[in-house]
């Protein structure tokens, strides 16, 4: 259940937005490595926003992008926003150019949510059946266990696309869906609470003094998800690491880490 919790995991205060990069990018190469090693390949969910554009910039410099043998990713996304992928605010489009584009994958493990289509659950539940398909899975079956899933967090307190007060932030049965945002007049595509919780590794980037309250809110503010989203995220079996920059760390930061 998503209720009568803060936001939990390991928080690695840095000392600024170039600090969170580097420290998550050395995680995901630690989840990449694992995946590989146990099951032959890694599947991550990546984000968008802006946060992760330095991280993914650095995965494709020689020292991190050696260390990964990136034929063997599959290549997911956590939300996409109601455009085409060549829109510039496609975050399809933001991964592709700063990551994707740039180190060796092959395009059929690369797996885009069709958020510009006119039918945005019909566009969810086909992202269902490529997650089922990828995983070898039914969808009746417990969602797919990610290996690394990427979030930011919202000024608001958002991750992924699961807003405050949103209808997905209740979702149980199901893995991706529509997700309608009236604070942004809009409809999104997201994964949800059942699949972000059976990752086996979840790591948030977040960065500047603008995510200050919403930091504070995710671990000391009232427990409260539906408010404060990032709250839901509990994995019972994997890991939730928090990359914050002092910036953005406030409270939670100091009194963790005292
Ligand atoms: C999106 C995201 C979203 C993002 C946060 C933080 O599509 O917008 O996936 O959840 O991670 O809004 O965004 P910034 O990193 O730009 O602050």
């Amino acid at each position: 259940m998503t209720t009568g919790m803060r936001a939990k995991g390991a928080i690695h205060r840095l000392a600024d937005g170039e600090q969170v990069s580097v420290a998550a990018a050395d995680a995901f190469v630690t989840e990449v490595t694992k995946a590989i090693n146990a099951r032959g390949r890694f599947v991550v969910a990546l984000s968008g926003g802006s946060t992760p554009r330095g991280l993914y910039r650095l995965l494709t410099e020689p020292h991190y992008r050696r260390q990964i043998d990136w034929r063997r990713g599959e290549f997911f996304w956590g939300d996409e926003r109601n455009v085409p992928p060549d829109h510039e605010e496609s975050n399809y489009r933001m991964a592709r150019e700063l990551l994707l584009d740039n180190v060796d994958v092959g395009g059929a493990r690369i797996h885009r949510m069709e958020a510009e289509r006119d039918d945005l659950d019909a566009a969810a539940r086909d992202y269902e059946v490529e997650l089922a398909r990828c995983f070898g899975i039914s969808m009746k079956q417990p969602p797919p266990r990610f290996d690394v899933i990427l979030l930011g967090l919202g000024e608001d307190g958002h991750i992924a696309s699961l807003f405050p007060r949103t209808p997905a932030l209740g979702i149980t049965d199901r893995w991706v869906a529509a997700n309608p945002v009236p604070q942004l007049s809009t409809t999104r595509i997201t994964v949800t609470y059942p699949l972000i919780n059976r990752a086996r590794a979840v790591f948030f980037l977040v960065s500047g003094a603008r995510k200050t309250a919403a930091v504070d809110d995710a671990f000391c503010g009232p427990s409260d998800p539906v408010r404060f989203p990032s709250q839901g995220v509990h994995p019972g079996r994997g890991r939730v690491d928090w990359f914050i920059d002092r910036a953005a760390a406030g409270r939670a930061g100091k009194d963790l880490h005292a």
